[in-house]
């Protein structure tokens, strides 16, 4: 980050004017004067002083949201050297996923580093909604949808209710839109399989407030500001 824009960020005066500070020899970096205008600085590590008073560190986080196309890993590395979500986004090596998607479903995917938010939304205290849209053999009937939409146990664990609408039907599969408050490892497949209903294909169209959109299929993009402060007062 430039320098003068660190200084403003922190709140030491207007860009303009810490520019002027700065060409007046009033900034030090990691002990030194720095006069030069647009001297890079890494806001993580680098420590800045003003009239060699320290300035209180500010953490620049990354928020970004992939749309994760099948044969990619939801990990930040793989050891079988398979193209990783984060492999998705050029730059900053150290974001990581919020949560995953199996290695063939597709869609949403939040990506940050930003360890507080992160925990926080995959804590399973805290519910956020996601969506996907299932293709899935058959056509389920109402039980087996009343048993889904009411909660079934997977594995020990009781999940909670789901909204579920089957919004096509053809001759061998449905298109069902489904809503989860958990993010339990296969969660989706492992529902439908129980009734019957196995799963071929997956995508998540939202998570929280953030929605997929029109984002191309291996794209990124990052989220708004908004976006982030949506997702920070779940
Ligand atoms: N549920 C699944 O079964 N798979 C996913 O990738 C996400 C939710």
């Amino acid at each position: 980050m430039r320098l003068q824009k660190y200084l403003a960020h922190a709140g030491i005066a207007s860009r303009r004017k810490s520019e002027e500070l700065i060409t007046d020899g009033r900034v030090k970096v990691n002990g030194q004067v720095v006069t030069e205008l647009g001297y890079k600085i890494d806001p993580l590590k680098d420590k800045v002083y003003f009239d060699d008073k320290k300035i209180k560190t500010i953490k620049e986080y990354t928020y970004v949201m992939i749309n994760k196309p099948i044969g990619v890993v939801s990990t930040a590395k793989d050891e079988k050297n398979r193209t990783t979500v984060v492999d998705l986004v050029p730059g900053d090596k150290r974001i990581y996923p919020i949560g995953r998607l199996d290695i063939d479903t597709t869609g949403l995917l939040l990506l940050t580093n930003d360890g507080k938010l992160a925990h926080k939304l995959m804590h399973p205290s805290t519910e956020v909604d996601k969506v996907y849209i299932a293709t899935v053999e058959g056509t389920p009937n109402k039980h087996g949808l009343e048993k889904l939409r009411n909660g079934i146990t997977i594995d020990g664990y009781k999940l909670s209710k789901s909204e579920i609408k089957i919004l096509k039907s053809y001759n061998t599969d449905s298109i069902v839109k489904v809503t989860i408050h958990e993010g339990r490892n296969r969660q989706v497949k492992k529902m439908f399989e129980r009734i019957g209903h196995p799963v071929k294909k997956l995508k998540r169209i939202s998570f929280g407030p953030i929605e997929l959109a029109n984002l191309e299929l291996g794209a990124y993009r990052y989220l708004t500001e908004e976006e982030v402060k949506e997702l920070k007062s779940l």
